[in-house]
């Protein structure tokens, strides 16, 4: 253990170079100017694994995107298999201009590492290659056997990798999956995360009459879509965010009085969350604090509205069509294809007869709870604990890893979530960053994980 902590300490400079490399390449999974890229990057990694000496790494097509496979079995058949995943895909840049510095030209600041994808989660994952790669350099040998399945889609409309993990669970079978894509709780505060919510998310359009009219000579005769669209957003919750859609909250889990006690454990401030955003109040369920809200209730929000006149001056107009895109996140136990058939149902009956209206549903993931007492997570304490010297908490998140929950129906194996941003690495947001710190400190805790677990 102390020659591979030594290799990660002499090498510093050269993972943070390579790490950089990564980072330039624009592999923007959502925009279809980029999908050279996107294979680029993908290329980028089995390189890596090449040289860190993984004879079969390899590019898997799907219709999409391709993942990226790669696996070491040296340690043979007695001894575990860890499988690592990850997301080379990142986020559209978009507004740039709010950037201080070329998303694709990282940039060091403040012990930090500004890039587009730097946390989210080029940067995250880089932390393994690199883990894995400090005991085959020293050793030739790993005491677990590795995998690692690396999607290139998880931040696009439409992926390939849950089709793909159903199809190949002899493949992939593992004895835990590490997955490094969420946040700490806070600085100095390495956290596990043992929860993640789900998202059902859809398209509308409305559709009144055949063409844009005058709003004077037609106004309060005919109906007009964005009112009705307006309308109808506002029918699927109340004011304080409670779902009015019959059926929605059937399956929720609701937190227990243990979980609830954890939670106000956590040093959530939220005065400090209310300057930060510059808002007066929070708005929410009625008889859940902010962390709760966030973490184990389902919402809905709309994502994006549009139609109608919105250029200079004004123009009575009454248009013919508007849309909009909204999304309802998640929680155990609920299920995406269960929630999209109920909203489906909802808007169809909600639906005046004096418009068109169109839903169309696009991603559905599944929210996810992870066993919190597993040896793998035990390994994951220790390892975080020895490699920042900090204590570990437990939280969970509001944001969606969707192949999480597949991983945990199909491999029956643990998933630890071990991440490695921070809550200001501005990830999906301009000047994203990684903390280098968070970078060194996780490539010695993926080695010592790996130490750990074997054991
Ligand atoms: N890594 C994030 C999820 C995340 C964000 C976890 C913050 C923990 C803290 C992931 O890349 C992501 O952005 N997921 C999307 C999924 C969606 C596009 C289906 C999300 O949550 O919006
Ligand atoms: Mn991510
Ligand atoms: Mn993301």
């Amino acid at each position: 253990m102390e020659k591979v902590l030594e290799y990660i300490q002499n090498n510093k400079q050269r993972h943070l170079d390579e790490l950089y490399d990564f980072l330039r390449i624009p592999s923007i999974s959502s925009e279809e100017e980029h999908k050279q890229d996107v294979l680029r990057a993908a290329n980028w990694l089995v390189q890596d694994f090449k040289r860190i000496g993984f004879e079969n790494a390899r590019i898997i097509d799907t219709p999409g995107h391709p993942l990226v496979y790669a696996e070491w079995n040296g340690a043979g058949n007695n001894a575990k298999t860890v499988l690592f995943y990850g997301h080379y895909d990142v986020q559209p840049v978009d507004p740039l201009e709010l950037w201080e510095t070329a998303p694709f030209e990282p940039f060091e600041k403040n012990g930090k590492v500004v890039a587009r994808g730097s946390a989210d989660d080029k940067g995250q994952l880089f932390v393994h290659l690199k883990a894995v790669e400090a005991y085959l350099k020293t050793k030739g040998k790993l005491p677990v056997n590795v995998k690692f399945i690396i999607e290139g889609e998880e931040e696009a409309a439409e992926s390939h990798i849950d089709e793909f993990v159903e199809q190949n669970p002899e493949l992939l079978k593992c004895d835990t999956v590490v997955v490094s894509d969420t946040e700490w709780f806070y600085y100095d505060m390495p956290s596990i995360c043992y929860g993640l919510r789900g998202i059902a998310y859809f398209e509308m359009e409305v559709t009144g009459p055949n063409r844009d009219l005058h709003s004077g000579t037609f106004g309060g005769a005919v109906d007009n879509p964005i009112n009705v669209l307006a309308w109808m957003i506002t029918q699927m919750k109340d004011r304080y965010g409670r779902i009015t859609i019959p059926g929605f909250y059937d399956d929720v889990l609701e937190l227990t009085e243990e979980e609830r006690n954890n939670f106000r454990k956590l040093p959530f401030d939220l005065d400090e969350y209310k300057k930060d955003l510059d808002i007066r109040e929070v708005n929410g369920e009625i008889g859940y604090s902010t962390l709760e809200r966030i973490w184990a209730r389902p919402t809905f929000d709309v994502n994006g509205f549009k139609g109608g006149y919105i250029g200079d001056g004004q123009k009575t107009v009454l248009p013919s069509k508007a849309s909009a895109k909204f999304s309802f996140r998640l929680v155990p136990n609920q299920k995406a294809t269960d929630i999209a058939n109920k909203v489906v149902n909802y808007i169809t009956n909600l639906a005046p007869p004096t418009v068109k209206v169109k839903i169309t549903p696009m991603g559905l993931a599944n929210p996810v709870l992870v066993d919190p007492h597993s040896s793998a997570v035990e390994s994951a304490i220790k390892a975080l604990n020895q490699a920042f010297g900090k204590e570990v908490v437990f939280m969970r998140e509001g944001g969606s890893i969707p192949v999480v929950e597949t991983f945990t129906h199909v491999l029956k194996a643990p998933v630890v979530l071990m991440g490695l941003g921070l809550p200001d690495d501005n990830i999906h947001s301009p000047n994203e960053s990684f903390s280098l710190d968070n970078f060194f400190g996780g490539i010695k805790a993926s080695a010592i994980f790996i130490n750990e677990f074997a054991k």
